[in-house]
């Protein structure tokens, strides 16, 4: 949501803005827009609709620069426009700011500076901080920013140019994401490291409240009261490589982490996962026998993809530990007065570690006495940093909006999680162990063996998606799983699809189904294949057409379906990560089919850094 990148250097800073807003891309944008600092004078361009556009202006009126800022644009306040896209300027055309969050107290603000005689262009709360700005500047922009922020509440990373220092961004930072990278005689400003990957390995990630005084040769932070604060050097993971966010040979980032997924599962486990015998160590998360006995219980909190792996999260770690745990959305539970303290443990999952709900969540639970764990794929981010723990996923970086390689190491994580839990108990039965062991080591090849069957897949969206809504159904796991498999078709094929565990039919969506109705059936769990069939009986009895997802000891129920897809065979807790991928290459199928642009969904952002 919202990418900012800024560079200061010797080389052309258009050519790198652009590249770098490109990368950027997949966190999601409706406008776009740069300003650079040509031979003393300050510039800009900015335009609703994708980069291309601002790279055809760019072309036809080029900027020749070495000091540059660049945005994104994911519209919270004013709509996607020309005029709401950043750059924004203060009136005399002197500072330009661009910016990532939501300044709460615009309207105050934005009222005394109308009243001074300040005349606002855009219906958006950026606009008041280059105002703000303008107006506390006497000469040195450091001083103007840290004015401006002591008068604004809200989230924020910025950066701000000033024509009359042509040196220099101020770049500033309060809930939402921003890194400094550093180069040889240059520097970047960005709002994650996707966008720096292919310039520098060397970054720092900044503090709430600080502010960074970025020149070329140096970079100095600060904190509100511009009282100067150490620079803690950091590196990019080896795995967040140029090709790693490059297409390469597919069309899609979706299909590319799709099919990244066995390897990804491995990668996840790697290091953790010590043999057979199901023993787990992390690095980043020790707990002693005597902590995990005072654990009264575990709240997982989470949003979108993520917060369906937490849906699995609570059924595994119940069925194998009988240890409570709740998955909460994390929206929700940050204003629900969540009863957490001493004895919880919370967890956050999120892929980004940048989501701003599972972050406020994870820090309200630490400030009330609970211990915090991370689930993250982003060494260094926001959530990764606020938790007592940590564990990565060590997925690779994501691009496409909606997640898939991020939820099955997600998965993968929670098996082991649930394995070194068991190691503290002491009684967690050996069956549990064996199950959980199996399902960690059998997931790769689990999900490559329904990859094999891409083809089939893509031939079952041609008979059945035709229909403007759709179910997805099963019980247990599979009620997990098809929250995930209804999430991935709304969400890239604009189909409306809703996940519903298959014995609550009856008491409502049932009324829905007519004929030609498409369900997608899941049966992975053996002990509740007769209920599976009961149920696509009684959809099929109303005209429903059943494309069914099950393990191959499910034969006798696709005897039932329109069309099946069988995922092979497994331990029962390892039949989620097949089932689902079956379901991520169904959604992509028909989004491609429907025209949709697969990895940018309207709407929608990767990363969602506001409330
Ligand atoms: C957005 C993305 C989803 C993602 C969710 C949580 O909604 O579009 O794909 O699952 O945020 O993101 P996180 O980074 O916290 O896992």
């Amino acid at each position: 949501m919202c990418g900012i990148i800024g560079y200061i250097g010797y080389r052309e800073a258009v050519k790198i803005i652009l590249d770098g807003l490109e990368c950027l891309e997949y966190r999601g944008y409706d406008s776009t827009g740069l300003a650079a600092i040509e031979n003393g004078k300050l510039l800009y361009r900015k335009n609703v609709g994708r980069l291309s556009v601002l790279k055809d202006s760019i072309d036809k009126d080029p900027i020749t620069a070495n000091i540059g800022i660049g945005h994104n644009r994911w519209a919270t306040h004013g709509k996607p426009s020309d005029i709401n896209a950043h750059p924004h300027l203060s009136s005399d055309g002197l500072i330009s700011v661009i910016h990532n969050g939501i300044i709460e107290n615009y309207l105050e603000l934005k009222a005394a500076l109308e009243a001074k005689g300040v005349e606002f262009v855009s219906e958006t709360d950026t606009e008041v901080v280059a105002h703000l700005i303008r107006e506390k500047y006497k000469g040195d922009l450091l001083s103007a920013v840290s004015e401006a922020l002591s008068e604004i509440r809200g989230a924020y990373a910025l950066c701000v140019l000033c024509e009359s220092e042509p040196g220099r961004i101020i770049a500033a930072k309060l809930a939402s994401p921003l890194i400094i990278g550093f180069g040889d005689a240059e520097n970047f400003v960005a709002s994650d490291s996707t966008a720096l990957a292919a310039h520098t390995r060397r970054i720092c990630n900044l503090n709430d409240r600080v502010i960074a005084d970025v020149t070329a040769e140096s970079v100095h932070l600060y904190d509100l009261d511009l009282k100067p604060l150490e620079l803690v050097e950091e590196h990019i993971p080896d795995e967040w490589t140029q090709e790693a966010v490059a297409l390469g040979e597919y069309s899609h980032f979706m299909l590319k982490e799709i099919h990244e997924q066995p390897q990804a599962i491995r990668n996840a486990a790697m290091g953790k996962l010590g043999s057979k015998d199901g023993s787990v160590a992390f690095d980043g998360f020790s707990f002693t026998k005597e902590e995990y006995k005072k654990l009264k219980r575990i709240d997982i909190v989470a949003c979108g993809t993520a917060y369906f792996a937490g849906v699995f999260g609570k059924y595994l770690i119940e069925k194998h530990l009988r240890i409570p745990v709740e998955a909460c959305i994390a929206s929700e539970f940050r204003y629900k007065n969540p009863i957490v303290g001493e004895g919880s443990l919370v967890i956050a999952i999120s892929q980004s570690g940048e989501t701003m709900d599972t972050l406020e969540s994870l820090k309200l639970a630490k400030a009330r006495g609970a211990k915090t764990l991370a689930i993250t794929n982003v060494l260094g981010s926001q959530i990764d940093r606020a938790a007592d723990y940590r564990i990565y996923t060590m997925a690779g970086p994501e691009i496409a909006v909606a997640s898939t390689k991020a939820y099955s190491t997600q998965v993968e994580i929670l098996y082991l999680l649930a394995l070194y839990f068991g190691s503290l108990s002491e009684s967690m039965p050996a069956e549990s162990v064996e199950a959980l062991t199996n399902a960690a080591m059998q997931a790769p090849d689990a999900v490559s063996y329904v990859l094999g069957q891409e083809k089939a897949i893509e031939q079952a969206t041609e008979e059945i998606f035709k229909s403007s809504r759709m179910f997805f159904i099963g019980r247990g796991a599979d009620y997990c799983a098809s929250l995930e498999g209804a999430l991935k078709l709304k969400e890239i094929s604009y189909i409306h699809a809703e996940a519903y565990p298959s014995g609550e039919l009856k008491h409502g969506p049932i009324a829905l189904i007519e004929e030609g109705t498409p369900i997608v059936a899941l049966a992975t769990q053996p002990e509740l294949y007769d209920k599976a069939l009961s149920n696509i009986k009684e959809v099929k009895a109303r005209g429903a057409k059943v494309l069914l997802i099950a393990r191959d000891s499910a034969a006798y129920i696709a005897r039932e379906a329109d069309i099946s897809i069988m995922i092979g065979e497994m331990e029962d807790d390892a039949a989620i990560l097949p089932a689902v991928c079956v379901m991520q290459l169904l959604s992509y199928y028909t989004a491609l089919k429907l025209g949709r642009d697969v990895d940018k969904p309207r709407n929608l952002a990767k990363s969602v850094t506001v409330e």
